[in-house]
This record gives structure tokens, C-alpha cells and sequence, in this order.
């Protein structure tokens, strides 16, 4: 069964956002389960097909990881160390039961970990081979500067601010809506050790 829908707080150029969708016990929680998955599959940083590093440290559960290199964007199903991703943890699975709007589950939850100064440009999530499923994006530590624009680099975009706890889906007709974020505001919370944001993107890759 898809959960009903349930009303989003506000919605940027098609992208939904449900902001404080996880108490502070919740994202505690969840804080504690992608301590675990880091632990298994220490973050890395990646340089872009331009050969540019990311300021961002990514690190990966699930069936695949996402991968970049001067060949360019694509999932793989082993870290660079040589193991298999560890298991999409329970409590982010829930996440996307409740939010996600489709039958399938998701194959890959990137983890973007935001450092002091880290940002990430603006982009389309077009690596998968199915636009109809959704992108989940699940907000951990300090805040940060979300901007989506159209499905055109050169569209007009807007931005908002995104809390631990938000949820965010990118989906229909924004499944291709180009977004980045700007920045963070370091030390915004104190739920990460170590300060810093996580972002979790939930994705069907094949
Ligand atoms: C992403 O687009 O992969 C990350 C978005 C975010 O950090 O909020
Ligand atoms: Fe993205």
C-alpha cells in the first residue's frame, strides 16, 4: 500500500517540503544509525567529471553508492575500498514509506556529509534509470540553503532554508529540477558530533 498523502508545509518550484517532519528523537536516532553506516563505509571525497574535488564528504548505504570521476557520474555497488555498501538503515526506510509516494524501495541512500564551508552545486539527480520514482531527502545538524529552479539550468530559481528534521521530495514534474545547496550555517545545531550537516538522499537506481 502507498501511505496516504499527507499535506507537505510548503512547496519550492514542485519540490514539497515537510519541514520538522522528524522530532528531535527521531533525528537523534537517525544521527546514531548513519554514525554506523560512516563507520563501515568511511566518507570520501569525490572530484567532479571536470576534475574539480567536492567540497561535500559522500559515503553511501544500500545497494549502491554514487560515484564521480573524470569518466564521470554514475552508481556503483562496492565502496572504494572494495565492500559492499552497508544496509539502508531501518528508521530512513520508514522515512520513505511514509513520504515517498511509490511501491518500490529504494536502492541507494547517498550521504552527504556538510563540513564547515562545504556547498554543492547546482545539478539534476538524473543518474537513475527511472525518473518516474521519487528522490527523498532527509535533513540532519545545522541548516541550510536549499535553491531548485526548472528543468533548465538557466530557469529561474528559488531558495529556502532547510532544518534537521526537514524531508523533501523531488519528484514528478520537479524529478529533473535542477538544485544545489548554497550554504550552511556551521554550528546552526548541535545534533551531529562534530557540527556539520548530513543530508540523506533516498533513491531507485535501476
Ligand atoms: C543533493 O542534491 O544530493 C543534496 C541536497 C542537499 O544536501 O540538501
Ligand atoms: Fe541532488
Amino acid at each position: 500500500m502507498i501511505a496516504p498523502e499527507l499535506s507537505p508545509t510548503l512547496t519550492l518550484n514542485g519540490v514539497h517540503v515537510w519541514k520538522g517532519w522528524l522530532t528531535p528523537d527521531a533525528q537523534a536516532s537517525m544521527a546514531a544509525d548513519i554514525a554506523q553506516v560512516a563507520e563501515a563505509a568511511p566518507p570520501f571525497r569525490l572530484t567532479t567529471r571536470w576534475g574539480r574535488q567536492m567540497s561535500v564528504e559522500m559515503t553511501a548505504a544500500g545497494r549502491y553508492g554514487w560515484f564521480s570521476d573524470r569518466r564521470g557520474y554514475r552508481y556503483v555497488d562496492r565502496h572504494p575500498q572494495g565492500t559492499e555498501w552497508p544496509p539502508i538503515p531501518a528508521s530512513v526506510l520508514a522515512v520513505w514509506r511514509e513520504l515517498a509516494g511509490t511501491e518500490r524501495q529504494p536502492d541507494c541512500c547517498l550521504v552527504n556529509r556538510y563540513r564547515e564551508g562545504a556547498r554543492m552545486g547546482l545539478h539534476q539527480d538524473r543518474d537513475e534509470s527511472d525518473f518516474t520514482q521519487p528522490v527523498l531527502s532527509i535533513s540532519l545538524g545545522d541548516d541550510a540553503l536549499f535553491r531548485v529552479g526548472g528543468t533548465e539550468r538557466g530557469d529561474p530559481t528559488r531558495s529556502v532554508w532547510i532544518g534537521s528534521g526537514d524531508v523533501l521530495r523531488i519528484a514528478g514534474a520537479a524529478r529533473l529540477a535542477f538544485h544545489g545547496v548554497d550554504r550552511t550555517r556551521f554550528g546552526s545545531s548541535s545534533l551531529l558530533p562534530g557540527g556539520g550537516r548530513i543530508n540523506l538522499t533516498l533513491r531507485v537506481v535501476d
